[in-house]
């Protein structure tokens, strides 16, 4: 039988490199003890009042078909939430609801971008963004993100790698796998390049309300003279612990989102009126949860690097987020192996950095979102096992 190119395009991009993650998920279900340092879910449930909203709205009859753009109360939120922090007013015409961050990408980018298009992209890079680029036809291009500049994406390594066929600049501020939150200088300097080559920027901010230790969060979207080529993404997945829920939205100028309209409304045929007005309230005010989370996973972060960051690992100190990640090259090891071999021997799973891109290969990611003691003995086990790997020193 005959499939669409797509499916070639994608193929190893999807659940490939969740290989360990799987893995560990069965050796579980089977009764093994692991210890599962993967993913990044949050450590909270949703706060109460939201779940109360979803579940009161679904009895007062919230449950019937929306529209392709989102339920006008959300819209409003929405509207309130980015006018207040961008300065510009930002119309309800200017934002489409969907089913999470990853949803939005994928409308964005379908709407941006196809055959033959490049488009920039910091690597190390969240895993899905490799797919969900090829599944346009346009070409990603990889920019180098390097330890030695934070992770921060720099305006030389971006103009190095614009062509004529570049046409958007993807960023992910603060940044998965890596905690780097873009300075408002750094944002301005690439926002004057994606300026001087007309290219769109796409900033997926997800990790917004995630940021440590009192750092601050700067977006294309809030400078004015970026405003008509950003779009932004996000959900209340991390911010509000409740990915399960699928709740994104995507802001743009006007022009983009009635492009996009048609897309997302052939994609989705409308949003839940139930989840939008949980979302609706979320987004109201400042996330009850999220400054807990943060600040756990700030100390998780740091004690990571107390316990790890001597001898053989090196131990990169994010800036926000629910990850950490660790040079592990001297044990000589990919990510890959080292992270097979943790798993069988120590029953620790960590993701390999090579899940996250070429630059980041010879690296592991480490989730902060498990309880302190479970960390804090995955990071014995990590170093155990790094030092039988090393072998006696000589
Ligand atoms: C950088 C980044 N973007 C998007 C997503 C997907 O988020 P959502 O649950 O809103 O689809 C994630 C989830 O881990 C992420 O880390």
């Amino acid at each position: 039988m005959n499939y669409a190119d797509i499916t070639d395009r994608l193929a190893g991009l999807g659940g490939v490199k969740w290989e360990i993650h799987a893995r560990a998920r069965a050796m579980a279900a089977a009764g093994q003890e692991i210890l599962s340092l993967t993913i990044g879910e949050p450590d909270v449930p949703p706060p109460p009042e939201l779940l109360a909203r979803a579940r009161d709205s679904m009895e007062n009859g919230r449950y019937g078909y929306s529209n392709g753009r989102g339920e006008p109360g959300l819209l409003a939120a929405l509207s309130t939430r980015y006018t207040r922090r961008t300065g510009r007013t930002i119309g309800p015409n200017q934002i489409i609801c969907l089913p999470g961050t990853q949803t939005a990408l994928y409308a964005a980018l379908l709407t941006l971008v196809g055959l033959g298009d490049e488009v920039l992209v910091g690597d190390p890079m969240y895993a899905t963004y490799e797919g969900v680029i090829a599944s346009t036809g346009a070409t990603m291009v990889a920019v180098p993100l390097r330890p030695e500049t934070g992770f921060r994406m720099q305006v030389a390594d971006v103009a190095a790698r614009i062509t004529p066929r570049s046409r958007v600049l993807f960023l992910n501020t603060p940044h998965n796998p890596t905690g780097a939150v873009l300075t408002r200088d750094e944002v301005q300097a690439l926002g004057q390049l994606a300026r001087k080559h007309d290219l769109w920027i796409l900033s997926d901010e997800v990790y917004e309300e995630l940021i440590f230790d009192g750092g601050s969060f700067a977006s294309p979207l809030d400078e004015a003279d970026l405003a008509e080529r950003t779009i932004v993404v996000s959900s209340i997945s991390k911010s509000h612990a409740a990915p399960g829920f699928r709740s994104g939205w995507c802001v743009g100028p006007g022009e983009f989102t009635s492009r996009m309209l048609p897309v997302a409304e052939t994609m989705l045929f409308g949003n839940q009126p139930f989840i939008a007005d949980m979302t609706a309230l979320a987004v109201s005010k400042p996330s009850a949860v999220a400054r807990g989370m943060a600040d756990r996973f700030a100390a998780r972060a740091r004690m990571i690097h107390d316990m790890l960051n001597r001898n053989d690992l090196r131990v990169h100190q994010p800036g926000a987020g629910m990850f950490t990640v660790v040079d592990i090259s001297a044990t000589g090891l990919s990510g890959e192996a080292f992270a097979r071999k943790l798993l069988a021997e120590e029953a620790v799973a960590v993701m390999p950095g090579e899940s996250f891109g070429l630059a980041l290969a010879g690296w592991l990611r480490v989730s902060l979102t498990r309880p302190d003691a479970e960390i804090a003995e995955a990071c014995r086990r990590i170093a155990a096992f790094t030092a039988r790997e090393m072998g006696p020193k000589t």
